[in-house]
């Protein structure tokens, strides 16, 4: 497996605050994976994603992106923070300019894309994210989940090679999280390594395929969503709960989930389910 980005024995404090938010981290982002960060509040998070932009320096330690040292010179800078991409947790953080489609055009204009491409890649965007009947309003008439779906248009729109979503589907109705969801399987397809933070834990147990857990500032927990949250009590001890669907398989006797993978759609469970009774009709049991 090799490593997109990698904290290394990372400290950090907030200036004018004796509590490290981040302590000795060491984490590791697989390259090409769909990737779960999961930690009770204040576990150090955002923390993380803002060293990995450079915009917070460890006090120690170090920050790598491919195996190199990061550089913090401003040019150094500016061509991570075109391969590294980061959706605040915040919106309101993000968002630049005063209707979603100045804003999205800004950063692309930024990124030196030529004039010509801008308006069609804007108008792509913000279809792809159901933001074109807003795409003139003023931002801060926009809902907060629509302000999200702005501002995670905005760093999708500049193909990061790491994408990193910090809650993006915080505030989100269903319609949308699908929608996002469908979007993050699209570009992820295409090869770009995605970061989630979130609390949910069934999206986590779903969508990922590598979960990663911190605890007061490190990384506590490291592999696939099967592997992470088979540890049931560690899980729970660190303030994280179980998802539903494997809390659910837990009850389905050992002798009929004999070696079958847990489920982790509703209709792969629902289908496990109907087989199940098939079978028992069959025998008539
Ligand atoms: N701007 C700040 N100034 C001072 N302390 C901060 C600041 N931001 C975060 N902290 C502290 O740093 C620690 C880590 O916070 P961080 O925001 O990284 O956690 P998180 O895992 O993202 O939490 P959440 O799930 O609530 O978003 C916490 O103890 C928090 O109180
Ligand atoms: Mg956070």
């Amino acid at each position: 497996m090799s490593f997109i980005l990698e904290a290394r024995d990372i400290n950090y404090s907030y200036p004018a605050t004796d509590a490290q938010a981040l302590r000795g981290l060491n984490l590791r982002i697989p390259s090409g994976k769909k990737i779960a960060l999961c930690g009770h509040n204040g576990s150090g998070k955002s923390t993380f994603f803002l060293h990995a932009i450079g915009i917070h320096r460890p006090a120690a330690g170090g920050m790598l992106w491919k195996g190199e040292p990061f550089s913090y010179r401003q040019d150094d800078l500016r061509t991570l923070r075109r391969q590294v991409g980061l959706v605040f947790q915040d919106p309101e953080q993000q968002l630049i300019l005063s209707t979603p489609y100045e804003d999205v055009s800004y950063g692309l204009r930024n990124a030196g894309v030529p004039e010509s491409d801008i308006s069609l890649r804007t108008a792509h965007i913000l279809a792809s994210m159901q933001l074109t009947s807003l795409a003139d309003k003023p931002i801060h008439h926009l809902s907060l989940g629509q302000k999200k779906r702005v501002a995670l248009a905005g760093v999708l729109v500049l193909a990061p090679e790491l994408l990193l979503l910090d809650e993006p589907t915080a505030y989100l109705d269903r319609a949308s999280e699908q929608q996002l969801l469908a979007e993050l399987d699209r570009i992820h397809a295409q090869g770009m390594t995605v970061v989630m933070a979130t609390h949910d834990m069934n999206l986590a147990y779903a969508w990922a395929d590598w979960v990663l857990v911190m605890d007061r500032g490190t990384c506590v927990m490291e592999g696939t969503p099967a592997e992470v949250f088979a540890q049931e009590e560690t899980i729970v001890s660190l303030g994280l709960e179980l998802p539903l669907l494997l809390d659910l398989w837990q009850a389905v006797p050992e002798r009929l989930r004999r070696d079958a993978a847990p489920p982790r759609t509703a209709e792969a469970f629902k289908r496990f389910l109907l087989e199940q009774r098939e079978a028992w009709e069959f025998l008539n049991i």
